[in-house]
């Protein structure tokens, strides 16, 4: 087998065959297949695409890269879910605390932000003392002590993602739904949980802008976990404005607390409430509401745990960026719209996200919405509060905003999305 045959099947729109395919994944991954060689097949796949038993043995290929985790140990039914990304997204923090209250373990693998969207490990990191990176032992050790984890993955999960995933980042190769379906669900099986939900996001900041290819890519998806075994369910949720009224990594744990509280804005109660269910529901789990779960502090006490059991003092202060910035009100009347993407790219100009892996985030940084679209605003009142650690940024944040926001004459007709668009 070579690598000159593989691309130039894929390049004359042939279908790859499983000997072919279980070739180049591994010698991608021991690095006999070079660089140039793998972007240019990614290249031939995001423009000539692949069928189902193509994706299906492409996972599996990537899978088989690595190591497999094992739960079976646990005494409770596993349950994780996995949000496509997008901007203020938060959920995953109260969520996996609150399905560990009404009984499924919740063993979540999470990343890093990269480009305009935040991540989960960036965030959690802004609580003093808390760490990422867990052996396996320790991590089965948080599950049993807190019934949720939220860590890393190890360098021995779906390797050949991890580097595949690296290379598409450069290459332009990151937008094919195969390529996407196949990296989140390597990692997803590979990590071992029953059952999975899938948040997959849609409008300007998601990778997603659209709602027929947000179903491609989830029916792909859902597919490639129910024939792994694992119990799928993906929703299809609005990411056309950011969710809840933060955008950074300490801002939006702040936001995570409040909610854990039995507060906190209502879209992002209701998000967290309907992948809860669905998460308790897929695991086979019945019995306590989640809703109720927010109320009775429960949640809280699991949050609480699993926080102190990663090394964090969940009762330090949250760092606070050193200088603000308010944005007013450009008129009076109602907001029709406050974009995902704008936010998201401002917030991550501000330092609440980065440009290379490489790069350290602030984590104070990010954008406070004090108005949501729908809201009736009056001209000069605070809109915005944008904030970092270093004001140079400030102009170069605003500039980003440009075009992402509108408000029209009061009275004006305005129906937000529904937050759930499909299931
Ligand atoms: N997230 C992933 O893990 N992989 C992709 O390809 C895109 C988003």
């Amino acid at each position: 087998m070579d690598a000159i045959s593989v691309i130039r099947t894929k390049r004359d729109r042939g279908e790859l065959s499983h000997a072919q395919i279980d070739w180049v994944i591994d010698a991608y991954t021991r690095g006999e297949v070079a660089d140039e060689q793998m972007s240019a097949l990614a290249m031939a796949i995001l423009l000539n695409g692949m069928n189902p038993g193509e994706i299906s043995r492409w996972t599996d290929a990537m899978i088989r890269s690595g190591v497999r985790m094992d739960f079976s140990s646990l005494a409770q039914p596993t349950s994780d879910k996995h949000s496509t990304g997008g901007v203020g997204d938060k959920i995953t923090l109260p969520l996996a605390p609150l399905v560990a209250a009404c009984g499924a373990a919740v063993p979540q693998l999470s990343g890093r932000g990269l480009g305009h969207t935040g991540g989960t490990l960036d965030k959690l990191e802004s609580i003093p003392g808390w760490r990422a990176l867990l052996s396996n032992e320790e991590m089965l050790q948080v599950l049993r002590d807190a019934g949720a984890v939220i860590c890393a993955a190890g360098d021995g999960l779906a390797p050949a993602d991890k580097k595949l995933y690296a290379l598409r980042d450069v290459t332009g190769t990151v937008e094919a739904i195969p390529l996407i379906a196949s990296s989140i669900m390597s990692k997803k099986i590979a990590e071992g949980t029953g059952a999975l939900v899938l948040d997959v996001k849609v409008g300007s900041g998601a990778f997603m802008k659209n709602l027929d290819d947000a179903r491609e890519l989830a029916r792909t998806m859902v597919g490639l976990g129910t024939t792994a075994g694992v119990n799928t369910v993906a929703l299809l949720t609005d990411m056309s404005t950011p969710l809840g009224l933060t955008a950074g990594n300490a801002l939006e744990v702040r936001e995570s607390v409040e909610v854990l509280a039995g507060g906190g804005p209502a879209d992002v109660v209701e998000l967290t409430l309907a992948l809860a269910r669905e998460m308790l529901a897929a695991a086979g789990v019945h019995g306590k509401d989640p809703a109720d779960a927010l109320r009775d502090g429960s949640a809280m006490d699991h949050w609480r745990r699993m926080i102190a059991a990663q090394g964090g003092d969940v009762d330090a202060p949250l760092p606070v960026a050193r200088e603000q910035h308010v944005i007013p009100a450009p008129a009076s009347g109602v907001l029709t719209t406050l974009d995902a993407y704008a936010v998201g790219v401002s917030a991550w100009r501000l330092g609440a996200g980065r440009a290379r892996k490489e790069d350290p985030v602030q984590a104070g940084a990010g954008v406070e919405m004090h108005a949501k679209p729908g809201d009736t605003v009056v001209a000069g009142q605070p809109l915005l509060t944008l904030h970092t650690d270093t004001p140079e940024r400030f102009e170069y944040a605003i500039e980003a905003l440009t075009g992402g926001i509108e408000v029209s004459p009061a009275g004006t007709a305005f129906t937000p999305n529904p937050i759930v668009l499909d299931r």
